[in-house]
């Protein structure tokens, strides 16, 4: 009998859930957070690295992989987990999102968006059918609709226009993916911050169905408080039985809200590309290593976290390798910063399922007001 992917909910506080997703290549604890590994690669990270991070699922990108080193290539390769070495599950995203924010000369039309690569100004193509075909390709567990988002502000009846075109592209999504056992489609609602709008997006997606339910368009340049604003109405919207995923977020307390609001799945590319810039995340705020105040500070990053770069090394070192522009200095930055964030998934994780989301919130947020770092 062919596998199915599954949602079981384990635990519910307030609004805040616990469960797992089941699938053929392994287990995804939720809330999750997932890594972004755009160029088949977790920039800085090895594979069994993120892993031993505690991440349960990466995040690839069709955008990037269909231009660089192409869907057809990585599928005669044997898909994008051998190719990458990474055996867990894999989202990837549809690429409309990035077309949007990195293609250039874009034209958007019913069918679907043509654009010129980023990398060598080419000419490439984008529908639904071809980004579902690409997503197979590449093998992924979890595939996205293709979608559009636009930028805000922008008025109700722009956002009216691009969340309906968006409306039928999922339909065209559905029927491209057709059914696949073993792999998920997740739905992606769009409508910006307009109640209306929502809802009038998630009526439309529940009557195509999906595996899962993303909220996009969010964490655009509206801020966390109209972010919140949506997310106070948004989840409640999407059927209860399936995930929810929440996409592109986000800092560490937009996560801590956001699984406070509903949601079960994250990603951001903020802890892996602020780990290459030297901001770092702890429990007790941001800090950034390049500051000439930890050039001679003995301490670690973090005392209570552990990872290879608390255990092992100094904010003295950390601040030297990445003043020199040491490679290791990305190396361990990340490391910790996806460390970081795995562990707020686990303790949120653990506080839903011991019915003490509220009180591990309030510490959260308590560590970082008394925040001496
Ligand atoms: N990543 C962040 N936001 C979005 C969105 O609205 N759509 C897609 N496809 N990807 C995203
Ligand atoms: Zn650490």
């Amino acid at each position: 009998m062919a596998s199915h992917v599954t949602f079981d909910l384990h635990a519910r506080d307030g609004k805040a859930r616990a469960g797992a997703i089941q699938t053929t290549r392994g287990r995804i604890r939720t809330p999750a957070f997932m890594p972004v590994g755009t160029a088949a690669t977790v920039k800085a990270m090895l594979p069994e690295s993120v892993a031993a991070t505690g991440a349960d699922v990466l995040l690839g990108n069709t955008y990037h992989l269909m231009l660089r080193p192409g869907a057809e290539r990585i599928a005669a390769l044997g898909g994008l987990h051998r190719f990458m070495n990474w055996e867990k599950p894999i989202l990837t995203d549809s690429g409309g999102f990035q077309v949007m924010s990195l293609a250039g000369l874009r034209k958007l039309t019913e069918r679907g968006v043509t654009f010129r690569s980023h990398i060598d100004g080419s000419k490439h193509d984008l529908t639904p059918e071809r980004s579902i075909e690409i997503q197979q390709l590449l093998g992924a567990d979890i595939v996205m609709c293709f979608d559009e988002c636009p930028a805000l502000p922008a008025t109700d009846a722009a956002v009216a226009e691009s969340m309906r075109l968006s409306m039928r592209w999922a339909k065209r999504s559905r029927e491209a993916f057709g059914d696949r056992p073993g792999h998920a489609l997740f739905g992606i609602q769009q409508g910006g911050v307009t109640e209306e709008l929502r809802g009038e997006s998630a009526e439309a997606l529940r009557e195509i169905g999906f595996d899962g339910y993303a909220i996009g368009g969010l964490a655009v340049g509206e801020g966390q408080e109209a972010m919140f604003g949506v997310l106070e109405y948004a989840p409640d919207m999407l059927p209860r039985n399936k995930p929810r995923y929440l996409m592109g977020v986000g800092k560490p307390d937009d996560i801590v809200g956001a699984v406070a609001r509903g949601i079960d799945m994250m990603d951001c590319v903020l802890p892996s590309r602020s780990g290459r810039t030297g901001q770092v995340f702890t429990r007790h705020g941001v800090l950034n290593i390049k500051n000439a105040r930890h050039q001679d500070d003995p301490r670690p990053l973090d005392e209570a976290c552990g990872c290879p770069a608390c255990r092992n090394y100094s904010r003295a070192y950390l601040h030297h390798v990445f003043r020199s522009q040491e490679i290791i200095s990305s190396m361990l930055l990340t490391w910790h910063n996806l460390h970081y964030y795995q562990q707020i998934m686990a303790e949120m994780r653990d506080a839903i399922t011991a019915g003490q989301f509220a009180d591990w919130q309030s510490a959260f947020h308590r560590q970082r007001e008394q925040g001496d770092i």
